[in-house]
């Protein structure tokens, strides 16, 4: 039997300033649209909540009218939609128009994890005759969360690691916040680093042995001083590109031993981050010296989207999982009153 719903699925998702739609067939995805908020959360260097919920609520119609349109659908089998964590206002947006069309064209409705979405991400536009394999480790990193989840399988996962203060993602969006480069960060850094040199700037990587733990809130300490310290001399191109490579040494180093720790020779690179070409190419490089089955998303689909929502749930749904109208969206991870 398939491992995905075998019908075409809509997913929506609104949990941080992305308004998302798309619609996918098993792993094919037939339309990814994505409107996002940058440019009026830029002003602002970071993302202003309530403005957040107000440009979704103008988004959300035409985000989903745009997706049903370039799929050349309108033979929708069931809803997936992200209901936790994230920003609450945002989310209550995407899980509204959810529930009104799941509720009005009578089709199941299910809930999805935003993190899990990013963890099934891989599968995207992959056949299942060539599968993500399992056991695996996946590194998820993404502007709020750095784990290291072991996934034996779609659905079952434990978190072999977290971070103990900011996110990779943050990491960036703080380092170029004070490079004033703008926001969100992590590309901007990309781009200014290519002709940077990365070995210019000395800056720490943190609990190098300790492989349950990440932290980078002394890395951004250590911006900070730089900056500071340089003043108008500072290189940007040579500060970015020090800063990526300290980012990416801190990362690739913990999952590689994770994965040998665990006899398992499956590595995954998911979320926001995931969409950095060096730590794209250093995973995979270190992969391949080992031998160990490397995946990673396409480019369209590291960053927040819809159709990683529908993979989540579409197995699920698979599985025999619906979620009913009482159902709620929460900011937190962990659902209050489950373990
Ligand atoms: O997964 P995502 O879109 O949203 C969350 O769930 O948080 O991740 C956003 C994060 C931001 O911190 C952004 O700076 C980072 O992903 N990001 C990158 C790149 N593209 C996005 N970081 C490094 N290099 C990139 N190319
Ligand atoms: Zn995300």
């Amino acid at each position: 039997m398939s491992l995905f719903f075998p019908h075409p699925i809509l997913a929506i998702e609104t949990s941080c300033d992305e308004t998302a739609a798309a619609v996918l067939h098993g792993t094919t995805i037939k339309s990814n649209i994505i409107a996002s908020q940058i440019d009026l959360h830029n002003k602002y260097g970071g993302v202003i909540p309530e403005l957040a919920a107000r440009e979704h609520v103008q988004a959300i119609l035409p985000v989903i009218e745009s997706a049903l349109a370039q799929a050349e659908t309108d033979d929708i089998h069931a809803i997936a939609v992200t209901n936790r964590p994230g920003l609450i206002g945002a989310l209550s947006v995407g899980f509204s128009a959810a529930k009104a069309l799941a509720f009005s064209k009578k089709i199941p409705l299910i809930a999805v994890h935003h993190i899990e979405g990013h963890i099934v991400s891989p599968w995207a536009n992959r056949p299942e005759s060539d599968p993500v394999t399992y056991p695996n480790i996946t590194l998820v990193v993404s502007g709020g969360h750095t784990e290291l989840v072991l996934c034996r399988g779609l659905g079952d996962y434990t978190i072999l690691a977290e971070t103990l203060d900011d996110a990779a993602g943050e990491a960036f969006d703080k380092g170029a916040r004070l490079l004033g480069l703008g926001y969100p960060g992590g590309k901007a850094i990309q781009e200014a680093a290519v002709s940077g040199n990365p070995k210019r700037y000395s800056l720490p990587r943190a609990l190098p042995k300790n492989l349950e733990k990440f932290s980078f809130s002394g890395l951004k300490t250590a911006m900070r001083r730089l900056v500071e310290l340089e003043g108008p001399k500072i290189s940007i191109p040579d500060a970015a590109a020090s800063l990526q490579q300290a980012i990416v040494d801190s990362l690739y180093k913990k999952v590689i031993q994770t994965a040998e720790e665990h006899n398992t020779s499956t590595i995954c690179l998911v979320g926001g981050v995931s969409a950095n070409k060096l730590l794209r190419e250093t995973l995979k490089q270190e992969c391949n010296k080992r031998d160990f089955s490397f995946f990673v998303p396409e480019f369209e689909f590291c960053t927040d989207n819809a159709a990683m929502i529908g993979l989540a749930g579409s197995f699920r749904l698979q599985k025999g999982e619906t979620s009913d109208f009482q159902t709620d969206c929460y900011p937190q991870a962990i659902i209050p009153g489950t373990i």
